[in-house]
């Protein structure tokens, strides 16, 4: 219990979380996306495919500004275990529930950092031969050595900093906060 309740307090405190993108930007860009797509895929149905379990808040937001049909999907994969540094393994611990064959596919991803997790899963998905494969990623990471995939939809360039927030976890905590935060000093 006592371990618990330091841990409460430590996650609790956000005097030291600093606001890297705010709630209100996140909403503007959101949109300029969901526009975006709905005019690209006018006339088709896309697959969207949320990589959990990062994606979600963003995939919720961006998909009540599209305004076509689009059905979805999720795949959940874990390449960082519980710290802060990429460990380069990735893992798919939920596979999608649908076959995609022939299907417009539009990946939806909360950050790229390294780019090793968006590398395999584009490979993974390609070998199930969709009919067409995009990429829609809130933020994209600015660090060296980045494995280079094309982005179709981005919404932020980043600086290489460890981010935490909608949707985005430290240790699993924080998902919640509602803009887009770095932990000072971390
Ligand atoms: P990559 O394989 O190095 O591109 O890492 C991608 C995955 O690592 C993302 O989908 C996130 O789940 C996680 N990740 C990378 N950078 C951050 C960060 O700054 N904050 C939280 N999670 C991150
Ligand atoms: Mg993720």
């Amino acid at each position: 219990m006592e371990k618990e309740k330091q841990e409460y307090e430590k996650i609790s405190r956000l005097d030291n979380i600093k606001v890297l993108i705010s709630e209100k930007e996140l909403e503007d860009k959101i949109s300029l996306l969901g526009e975006q797509i709905s005019r690209d895929y006018e006339g088709r149905i896309p697959v969207l495919i949320s990589v959990l379990k990062g994606s979600f808040i963003f995939i919720a937001d961006l998909c009540r500004k599209i305004s076509i049909p689009v059905v979805f999907d999720f795949m959940a994969v874990s390449s960082y275990g519980n710290s802060m540094a990429s460990s380069g393994v990735v893992r798919i611990t939920k596979d999608l529930d649908y076959n995609i064959h022939g299907r417009d596919i539009l990946i939806v991803e909360d950050i790229i950092d390294s780019g090793r997790t968006l590398h395999y899963l584009v490979k993974n998905i390609e070998a199930r031969n969709p009919g067409s494969l995009e990429i829609c990623a809130l933020l994209d990471k600015d660090v060296k050595g980045k494995i280079k995939n094309t982005i179709r939809y981005k919404g932020f360039d980043i600086p290489d900093e460890f981010v935490i927030g909608y949707g985005l976890d430290y240790a699993e905590n924080y998902r919640n906060l509602p803009y887009i935060g770095y932990i000072e000093n971390a």
